[in-house]
């Protein structure tokens, strides 16, 4: 199994699967986590799984080669707080997923919206689909290309941080958090989230509107950066919600 830290560096959105199912022993470890995620979080996350491709979720062929036999189907309704929420916690099970050797991909848009039948309460809607499955051995031209494309625009670290020091002056192991979140995917690749460090008081938020996604790619980033924390030592944990601040021991 890959490290968190390997999980984070390695993780790319997968545009190109295997055409075989899940190993039974995975897709239990996978449904393990699903549960104790939903548990937590409150927010609709069925793991779905049919026999045949053609059940299943259709990915836009302009995006991706081919599709899944499983996908993480995320509901809720379509408030700031619940996107949040389900981009921090469904996170996690992208970054289980990929410590697993897995890949996987956000999907909140390039799908056809008619190929999954989520169970919807009043007022909810599908947050997006997250397909997992064994990435092809040989990186598609395609996926390298829009990756490529996408990334070409990524913000440097220090641009993420808000802060009284310099970027220099900050603590390493708050750089190679900053790190982790400019890693991890947001929506078009928008990197619509800045991190404020103020006497160690370190905050979210949401700069500019991505797609109607920042509040999920707020949960993402926040789910990146508490794992990146984790695999150093600092043990902290985000508050979730408008003002929501990383708890952490300032003496640790
Ligand atoms: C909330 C969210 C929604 C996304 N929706 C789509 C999508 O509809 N189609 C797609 O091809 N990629 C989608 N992506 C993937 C992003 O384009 C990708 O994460 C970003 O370009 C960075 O690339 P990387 O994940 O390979 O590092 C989405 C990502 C996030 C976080």
């Amino acid at each position: 199994m890959l490290s968190m830290m390997e999980a984070i560096e390695r993780r790319v959105s997968c545009r190109s699967y295997e055409k075989k199912p899940l190993e039974p022993s995975t897709l239990e470890k996978l449904t393990d986590c699903v549960n104790q995620l939903r548990d937590a979080s409150g927010i609709g996350m069925e793991l779905v799984t049919v026999e045949d491709e053609k059940d299943s979720v259709k990915l836009a062929r302009s995006m991706f080669n081919g599709g899944v036999t499983t996908y993480l189907l995320l509901t809720g309704d379509g408030s700031p707080a619940t996107g949040e929420r389900a981009g921090y916690y469904a996170h996690q099970f992208v970054l289980y997923a990929t410590r697993l050797g897995l890949g996987t991909c956000w999907v909140a848009g390039t799908y056809d919206h008619h190929s999954v039948h989520p169970k919807l309460a009043e007022g909810e809607q599908v947050l997006s689909v997250i397909p997992v499955g064994y990435p092809t051995e040989k990186v598609p031209l395609k996926q390298s290309m829009i990756r490529a494309g996408l990334r070409k625009g990524d913000r440097k670290d220090e641009a993420f941080v808000e802060s009284e020091l310099l970027f220099t002056q900050l603590p390493e192991w708050f750089r190679r958090c900053v790190e982790a979140v400019r890693m991890g995917p947001s929506a078009v690749n928008g990197q619509p989230i800045n991190l404020s460090w103020q006497d160690g008081v370190i905050r979210a938020k949401v700069w500019k509107e991505n797609h109607r996604m920042e509040y999920l790619d707020l949960g993402i980033a926040k789910a990146q950066f508490e794992a990146a924390a984790h695999a150093q030592g600092i043990k902290g944990h985000w508050e979730l919600g408008k003002e929501g601040r990383f708890q952490w021991e300032q003496s640790e």
